[in-house]
């Protein structure tokens, strides 16, 4: 992937590139200024632990960030499943700081991520979100992810109740 400029739905700039092994203090840096808002439908705790995992994405070339001036904003990322019956199988995942919510980034970062995955051959992309989470149902829905299937009270919330999460998924190539 190119390094980028994107202009979002406010006017603002920001760079979308491939993450890179630098970026580990930004990105957590990022993960830890989320706000409960953002977190709400998450997977917590984001420490330092998560994002060695998260930084295993620069071998890969399908993990995307942005940056707003020189501030890195948001990841996205796609993880291949290394056993020999998930060839081609993927899930994906990705957060935006709050600051950044609402203007279109996570649409491009996702459309981008699709773009790499297809040109790397994946059939599949995958993942799994809590029912409530309408920015990201919705963006999933909008590029072409569809609900395959429900998880009853699989996740616990913040608010101390149960919640459902939908599996969703994409198929990037005929069979
Ligand atoms: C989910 C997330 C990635 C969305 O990113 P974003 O940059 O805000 O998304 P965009 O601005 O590109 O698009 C959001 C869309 O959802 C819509 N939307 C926002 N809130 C919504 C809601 N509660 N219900 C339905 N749609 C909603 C917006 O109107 C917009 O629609 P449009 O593109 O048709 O105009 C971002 O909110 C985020 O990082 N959240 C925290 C982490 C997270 O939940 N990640 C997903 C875990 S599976």
């Amino acid at each position: 992937m190119r390094k980028q400029s994107v202009k979002l739905k406010d006017g603002r700039e920001v760079v979308l590139r491939l993450l890179l092994l630098d970026d580990k203090e930004q990105l957590l840096s990022m993960v830890t200024s989320l706000s409960a808002d953002a977190l709400m439908w998450s997977s917590p705790p984001y420490d330092e632990e998560k994002v060695n995992r998260w930084m295993s994405g620069t071998k890969s070339g399908l993990s995307i960030v942005a940056i707003f001036n020189s501030r890195l904003v948001g990841i996205a990322a796609v993880y291949q499943f290394p056993r020999p019956r998930q060839i081609g199988i993927a899930e994906m995942m990705i957060y935006i700081h709050q600051d950044f919510h609402g203007v279109g980034l996570g649409t491009m970062m996702t459309e981008n991520l699709l773009v790499l995955a297809r040109n790397k051959g994946l059939h599949r992309i995958g993942l799994e979100v809590v029912e409530e989470n309408g920015a990201a149902v919705w963006l999933y829905k909008k590029l072409g992810f569809e609900v395959e299937g429900i998880l009853k009270e699989a996740y616990y919330g913040a608010d101390g109740k149960y919640h459902n999460m939908l599996v969703m998924g994409i198929l990037l190539s005929k069979n």
